[in-house]
């Protein structure tokens, strides 16, 4: 009997609702009172839309988008996850590149927290998760300080994605038991410390590292890393036009040249990043496995 009720109390997930009924899910409606000045102000969801492969957004990620009448989203949101919008949707872009911004970060907080206190839901589309190198902090503080209610909903980080579609173990009991996210474009990236970041035993995978790729190879080779240390470079991870480079430290610049690499691209760095095949060559080897699997 206890379980009946326990069956029955269970909400529906999401794909078995009917379309139609999808849009009375809490806090997805464009709030009634909208035209008056007192009206009560919409929540903004943060939302990651992963590495690319719409198979990749969570479940909670895929409703509130499925849902949304207002999505303003990030250049890096694949067009298939924004194909996934309800017909009619409001979409506003504001993609942005390293020289190019379509619109300052101000101006994004600015108009989030506009529609919020319109009324208005806002689903803002991040790629990969909101809070890793996404300034999803700063549209939130915004939001925050403006009264307005956030939301945040995860998303897989392209560190994650780029890794799992690689097949690249970012920690492995006998490779690396640390890894760092660090951001390869930051002002001043010769003064940011990064001692220790890299090396035996460590894993470390740069964003936004391809204009700098010189910078930081030279950086981490004067360190103190060998330059033969396993680099590979993920473009476009896990969509179909994904490549998977790889050389050593040393090389790193000249890789990313020749290949005429181009963002979106994850520099990973460490024994972790070497061909997998080697990597589970070498565990077998250390393991006395090796005979089994050759
Ligand atoms: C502004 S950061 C956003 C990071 C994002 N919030 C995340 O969690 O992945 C943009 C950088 O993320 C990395 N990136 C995002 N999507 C990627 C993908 N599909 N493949 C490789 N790198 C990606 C690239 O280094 C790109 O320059």
């Amino acid at each position: 009997m206890l379980g009946v009720k326990l069956a029955l109390s269970t909400p529906k997930p999401f794909w078995l609702v009917p379309p139609g009924d999808r849009g009375h899910l809490p806090g997805m409606e464009a709030n009634p009172l909208s035209s008056g000045p007192q009206a009560a102000p919409g929540t903004v969801h943060l939302v990651g839309a992963g590495p690319g492969d719409p198979d990749l957004l969570t479940l909670r990620g895929a409703r509130l988008l499925m849902n949304a009448r207002l999505i303003v989203h990030d250049g890096l949101v694949d067009p298939a996850i924004l194909a996934m919008a309800r017909p009619g949707a409001r979409m506003i872009s504001v993609a942005k590149s390293r020289s190019r911004h379509t619109m300052k970060q101000e101006a994004i907080n600015a108009l989030l927290v506009k529609e919020a206190l319109a009324g208005n839901d806002v689903v803002r589309l991040k790629g990969g998760d909101p809070f890793v190198f996404g300034r999803g902090g700063e549209e939130a503080e915004a939001c925050r300080a403006a009264g307005v209610p956030v939301d945040v909903v995860p998303g897989i980080s392209s560190a994650l994605g780029a890794s799992a579609a690689a097949r690249i173990p970012l920690t492995h009991r006998d490779h690396a038991s640390i890894v760092s996210f660090v951001a390869g474009q930051c002002k001043g990236l010769s003064d940011q410390d990064w001692s220790g970041l890299a090396g035996k035993g460590r894993t470390l995978v740069i964003f936004m590292g391809l204009a700098t790729a010189a910078q930081i190879s030279e950086k981490l080779i004067a360190d103190g890393l060998a330059p033969d240390v396993p680099v590979a470079v993920i473009e476009n991870a896990t969509r179909r036009e994904m490549r998977v480079l790889r050389a050593p430290l040393a090389g790193l610049a000249d890789l990313v040249e020749a290949e005429k690499v181009k963002s979106p691209a994850l520099i990973v760095i460490g024994h972790v990043a070497a061909e997998p095949d080697n990597i589970i060559r070498e565990t077998a080897l250390k393991t006395g496995a090796l005979e089994a699997i050759q």
